[in-house]
């Protein structure tokens, strides 16, 4: 037996979880989730956000120990989220994982918070490994502070195939949702809005597109596109914000819903361009916070059902930030051989 400690603090979730890489078996994940803190300011603070990792990650820690019914003694490897992500947040998990490190000679295993995404597929809501993604796979990267396709070649070995110029997607569906009068993360309520109305395109926005040999995403454009369409419609006033009298239900029902056909569309897109740069691609995986999407994910899936690909899309617990794709990660680093010393830092 193996048993990997994973912990998560790279924004405003305090997540840790145990995971058994000799037998493949998560034995448990717990997150605390800040969102309601962060609520009323419209995005996250980073300043509430790591005063509030200092205070969970203990409890967090014993919660998800307990859980797997294991004891600090009994873990082998600390693998700890060393960034991208909030540098006062980071720090939290970093020294915590460091601490137990050193107090109780254990190894230290850092993990980037993208590559944790990038396998978070392979975690299955049964909590066992899934073993059908084949290498090399294509990844849909997305959540609220990235958006990017991979060409993941193995572990460690990833290349970019296109990434965002500007803003993520999932910063759009907030930003949006923020204009509409809807609280952050404003992802799940779009999608509330959008399966009103049955998704269907009502504003068709513009779609970027690829030029040349390359695949990128751009976001920006289409928020001032939503924003400028909503104050020709009266809805939203540059100086004063949401004009509620026009902004009805019924508006932001076809704004979410335009919205979401629209990057829907360029994530089918973008992907297509991808299978055909890459043909001997098998699997595509669908990663990150906007993974949990599910209209999306039905239509990435009858693309690659068409194409003859496989789509693989991990469960919600484990699309969001969590601890387990960390210590998925972290376990497979562990068993190769690699560990981290104590001049370990969060990076960027
Ligand atoms: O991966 P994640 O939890 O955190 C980051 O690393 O950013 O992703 C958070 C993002 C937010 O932008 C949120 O609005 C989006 O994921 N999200 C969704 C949905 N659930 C969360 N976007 C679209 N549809 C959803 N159901
Ligand atoms: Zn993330």
């Amino acid at each position: 037996m193996s048993l990997v400690l994973g912990i998560e603090t790279s924004c405003d979730e305090t997540g840790a979880a145990v995971y058994d890489s000799s037998s493949g078996r998560i034995l448990s994940s717990v997150i605390f989730s800040q969102i309601s803190m962060h609520a009323a300011f419209g995005g996250v603070v980073p300043e509430i956000a790591s005063r509030s990792q200092l205070e969970k990650i203990n409890p967090i820690v014993q919660e998800a120990l307990s859980q797997a019914s294991v004891t600090i003694d009994d873990i082998d490897v600390i693998a700890v989220a060393k960034g991208p992500g909030l540098v006062g947040s980071l720090f939290v998990g970093l020294c915590f994982a460091k601490g137990i490190a050193w107090s109780r000679n254990k190894k230290i295993v850092g993990v980037n918070h993208l590559e944790g995404h990038l396998f978070s597929s392979f975690l299955k809501s049964d909590l066992t490994i899934e073993t059908n993604i084949t290498f090399p796979h294509l990844c849909l990267s997305v959540s609220g502070g990235h958006t990017a396709l991979y060409l993941v070649k193995g572990f460690g070995d990833y290349q970019v195939v296109g990434q965002t110029i500007d803003d993520a997607a999932g910063e759009a569906f907030d930003k949006i949702a923020k204009v509409l009068g809807f609280a952050y993360p404003g992802g799940p309520i779009i999608e509330k809005l959008a399966q009103q109305v049955n998704c269907q395109d009502f504003f068709k926005y513009p779609r970027t597109k690829n030029i040349g040999g390359d695949v990128f995403f751009s976001f920006s454009g289409l928020k001032t596109a939503v924003l400028y369409d909503l104050v020709k419609r009266g809805a939203y006033n540059l100086n004063t914000g949401p004009v509620q009298e026009s902004l009805t239900l019924e508006l932001k029902q076809q704004v979410a819903s335009s919205l979401l056909a629209c990057i829907s569309d360029v994530f089918v897109n973008n992907v297509k361009f991808a299978f055909k740069k890459y043909p001997e691609i098998k699997c595509l995986t669908f990663v990150g916070g906007v993974a949990c999407n599910k209209f999306l994910r039905q239509n990435l899936n009858q693309f690659c059902l068409q194409k003859n690909k496989n789509l693989f899309v991990a469960p919600p617990q484990f699309c969001t930030d969590n601890a387990a794709m960390i210590a998925f990660v972290g376990g497979y680093k562990h068993l190769n051989g690699y560990s981290d010393d104590f001049s370990l830092d969060v990076g960027l």
